[in-house]
């Protein structure tokens, strides 16, 4: 017997918390940084109502229409298309490995607050802590066994008893702490800076380059374009509104992704930082914003709580891909199943790990392993999964057969001649013309 989700809402906060992860907390302050500030957040706001809600109801709606893991999604309705499911099966094993890495350094972190050698304001001992990590295998090998081990422990338990029940009480506690948190990094002296940073667009630095990493951070950080949501979606019973679940996913997202910009970035111009200083901003920045607050050490040990909480409701969705696989396609027990997946990604995942360390860099032509795995899943192999996925509604499936399925639960759904045309004309076109440009780029990073 397949499982379905105990209600509405324990669907919406797994999916909130597949969606709400590192993506959020930690990739979107430093993309911002990155692409230039207030005009990259304008384009991602846009680039989330027009492409991002109607894709996660795309999604959602497949997942539940079929009832079935996402290779078994595609091929079930036409086997031709078969190998779009397995893009995302074999996708789901390369953003894990890439993700079990950073979730070990939140880890690290955790630890190194609860000793209480985390929390100063001087930059360039916090500059130390996170270049010490990062040329240290053994603490990076160890801390990323550990997460990838509480991602599969959750798993294991099955939808009910692990993924729901996990995702409830850790994405509650995570909203709560993140809204205290803000509040003091707003309230430093000089944030102002860091708000008109986030907030005025500067439109002149607006490139292609910008609006491709805008799209893949939204596809990333909205669980879009290898199967999360498609999986999830296929533990939901006939009776869920589809379209309230797939407003209300992307608009928590968002939101999370807003606040954890203005927590971090105004500290940023607070302390002297550059906003453009990539993966490391969160890790030294925010330690400097709990240094200057009462009961600094308490706050930064519960703050690492909570980005681990909301890194593992991710990663245990992308698991679940996987593992939905073996056991829907191949009759493996669950545990067998979480097994063999988590070993795959063991193997995958920790040499992605060292190629960070000075001692094993380990390239593939002038990216790191890291890097690698960093840019094919959100700039190539998500964009490309929800082109495809965008081509199979629309012209597969037909959106009239998915309307049907949004509208089975007894609603009408109102808007579903607007959703038609965005899915078979406006966003295959859209995301076509940006994938153009991602290959582009990372043909271009990765040889030149
Ligand atoms: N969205 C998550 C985050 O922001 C990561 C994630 C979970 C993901 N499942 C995914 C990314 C599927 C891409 C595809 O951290």
């Amino acid at each position: 017997m397949r499982e379905n989700w105990t209600s509405k809402a324990g669907f919406i906060l797994a999916a909130t918390g597949s969606a709400v992860g590192l993506g959020n907390l930690w990739k979107f302050p430093y993309t911002v940084g990155m692409n230039g500030g207030g005009a990259f957040v304008l384009i991602y706001l846009f680039l989330v109502f027009v492409i991002g809600i109607p894709l996660m109801l795309t999604a959602i709606t497949l997942g539940r229409k079929t009832q079935l893991s996402v290779y078994g999604a595609y091929k079930s309705i036409d086997r031709r298309w078969t190998f779009v499911g397995a893009l995302g099966v074999i996708c789901s094993f390369i953003v894990l490995a890439f993700y079990s890495t950073v979730g070990g350094w939140t880890l690290y972190y955790f630890k190194t607050a609860l000793f209480g050698d985390l929390v100063t304001t001087d930059s360039e001992a916090l500059q130390k802590i996170f270049h010490d990590l990062m040329t240290s295998p053994g603490n990076l090998i160890f801390y990323q066994t550990i997460f990838l081990l509480a991602t599969a422990l959750i798993v294991l338990k099955g939808i009910q008893q692990g993924i729901e029940k996990y995702s409830k009480w850790m994405m509650s506690s995570l909203f709560i702490l993140l809204l205290m948190i803000t509040v003091r990094s707003l309230t430093l002296p000089g944030s102002m800076e860091g708000i008109k940073y986030l907030f005025i667009p500067d439109f002149s630095m607006v490139t292609p380059t910008v609006l491709k990493n805008a799209l893949g951070q939204m596809f990333f950080s909205l669980s879009i374009g290898m199967g999360s949501m498609i999986t999830y979606g296929s533990y939901l019973s006939k009776k869920i509104n589809l379209l309230h679940s797939a407003v209300m996913i992307p608009i928590l997202d968002t939101s999370v992704a807003l606040i954890a910009g203005l927590a971090i970035i105004p500290a940023v111009f607070a302390f002297g930082f550059e906003p453009s200083e990539g993966p490391s901003l969160m890790f030294i920045t925010l330690p400097a914003v709990f240094a200057s607050m009462p009961m600094g050490t308490l706050f930064a040990i519960l703050f690492f709580i909570l980005v681990i909480f909301a890194a593992i409701t991710s990663s245990i969705s992308m698991l679940e891909i996987a593992v939905s696989y073996f056991v829907d396609e191949r009759k493996t027990s669950r545990n067998h199943a979480t097994i063999i997946t988590t070993g795959i990604i063991y193997v995958l995942g920790i040499p992605a790990s060292l190629s960070l360390s000075g001692y094993y860099p380990i390239n593939v032509g002038h990216l790191s392993l890291f890097d690698l795995y960093d840019q094919l899943s959100s700039n190539i192999l998500l964009t490309t999964g929800a082109f495809f996925m965008t081509i199979f509604v629309g012209w597969v499936l037909k959106p009239k057969n998915a309307i049907a399925e949004i509208e089975s639960s007894s609603i009408h759904f109102r808007l579903a001649p607007i959703w038609s045309v965005l899915v078979r004309y406006v966003l295959p076109i859209a995301i076509l013309t940006i994938l153009i440009e991602s290959y582009r780029n990372f043909f271009q990073a990765l040889f030149h």
